[in-house]
């Protein structure tokens, strides 16, 4: 069954044509029409590599059927005939340069059929009633044959909890700063599998080296607080991050619709108060970090109620502290936001300090809340959860504010940090154009 013809013959009517692969020892006797040899022995050349990936293909009510080889599944058979030629990725459908479709989806009459469909070295071409032709390769058919839409990359997600300080995830400032984006690449394959990193050997005598550094990411995200930042600990910003006090683990911007993806902070310089010992435990304060997916894991697992209860009740966040500016989400989001498809986790937000009132729901009272809320904060504090680190001149650290917290014990004198905060897509796009092949990332984000 090694060998594979091609033959084509009328059906239902004149204008429609169905193309059949069989094994050479089932060719039907009423065949009219052969291919040239040489089409059908490339053809079968890319059948045989992808075993064989149809047996039948026709034009049908509604689209064009193909029916996989013998032996393989689809979940599906036929593709609708106004999806597929909205799908069209020729030149002159979309647009090379920019990827956009280049045509009114809404010209296309909605019953469209396909004059002629035929294998292709690759693929199928079609023929459509006005001339155009399409041709789609074997892995998208097969690909939406078996799939209902495209996932987004795979992520082996690493989880911590205390021991992360042992080893942090960390990037030489040299390697990331290298024009070929290979350190980029390194440096934002860690973030999104561990949540954070540090990038090791940063200049520090003058902020700008780390404004040069975030920017190697991406841009920097412009707020009310401003863009790069570069602070010392005083009271004119109105928000208790600029003050030495102790901070419990919290999420940035939980007041924006679309809260900051990357949150950095750089200790630039650390001057004791007077009369303290840099040994003194106060002295330095330290940073404090949370993998909040690993701490709703704990939650999920421990006190599944609790957990939905905090992805289900919608709560009102805001940032009110600058006269003139009262900063809130399009709507009310809960604390564990979770993908509406699959369920999982897909953003956390918390910040008790920026947190509004909560809500009466006909399913939860605010007393259920309260008492979910309790046992997530009893986790974020649990000692095997936090993961305390040390900032040092040189070594900034990069985190991603969905996932993990951050905050930090109380310190004595006048510490010098600047850092910024990047948008989520921005830091995604970096990270796929860095890490991925440009073919992969277009058919996996275009479909
Ligand atoms: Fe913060
Ligand atoms: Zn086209």
């Amino acid at each position: 069954m090694g060998s594979w013809r091609i033959i084509m013959r009328p059906l239902f009517a004149a204008r429609s044509h169905i193309a059949t692969l069989r094994p050479t020892a089932q060719v039907a006797p009423n065949v009219l029409c052969r291919l040239q040899s040489s089409h059908a022995a490339s053809f079968a050349t890319t059948a045989r590599r992808s075993r064989g990936p149809i047996e039948k293909l026709e034009i049908v009510n509604g689209g064009i059927a193909i029916k996989p080889a013998a032996g393989t599944i689809a979940k599906r058979h036929v593709l609708p005939g106004l999806w597929l030629r909205d799908n069209c990725r020729c030149s002159s459908c979309v647009n090379q340069d920019t990827m956009q479709r280049n045509f009114n989806t809404f010209d296309i009459p909605r019953n469209i059929r396909p004059e002629k469909v035929e294998p292709t070295e690759v693929g199928i071409g079609v023929t459509w009633a006005d001339g155009h032709r399409s041709e789609y390769p074997w892995s998208f058919l097969q690909f939406y044959q078996n799939s209902n839409h495209r996932e987004p990359e795979p992520l082996q997600r690493h989880y911590w909890g205390a021991e992360a300080s042992d080893k942090p995830p960390t990037v030489a400032y040299d390697k990331v700063m290298l024009p070929d984006d290979s350190g980029v690449a390194e440096l934002t394959a860690k973030i999104k599998e561990h949540g954070f990193a540090f990038v090791e050997g940063t200049p520090y005598d003058d902020p700008e080296d780390t404004r040069v550094l975030l920017e190697r990411i991406a841009f920097i995200r412009l707020t009310h607080y401003g863009g790069f930042y570069d602070f010392t600990p005083n009271l004119a910003m109105a928000d208790t991050a600029y003050t030495n006090i102790a901070l419990p683990a919290h999420t940035d911007t939980t007041y924006f619709t679309d809260p900051a993806g990357l949150q950095s902070f750089h200790l630039l310089s650390h001057q004791n108060a007077p009369g303290v010992s840099s040994d003194d435990a106060a002295a330095g304060g330290k940073s404090l970090l949370v993998d909040g997916f690993n701490a709703a894991r704990i939650l999920k697992t421990q006190d599944p109620k609790s957990y939905d209860i905090l992805s289900k009740v919608r709560l009102p966040w805001h940032a009110s502290g600058n006269e003139g500016i009262t900063i809130a989400p399009d709507k009310r989001y809960p604390v564990l936001e979770l993908d509406q498809e699959t369920g999982e986790l897909h953003r956390v937000r918390w910040n008790n300090d920026d947190r509004g009132v909560v809500p009466f729901t006909e399913e939860y009272s605010p007393d259920k809340w309260y008492d979910a809320a309790r046992k997530w904060d009893s986790i974020l504090r649990r000692k095997d959860v936090e993961c305390w680190v040390q900032l040092e001149p040189g070594k900034p650290l990069i985190f991603d504010n969905w996932r993990v917290l951050h905050g930090r014990s109380a310190f004595s004198g006048i510490r010098r940090i600047c850092g910024a905060y990047i948008t989520r897509d921005d830091y995604i796009s970096r990270w796929r154009n860095t890490n991925f092949p440009r073919s992969d990332i277009l058919e996996r984000i275009i479909g």
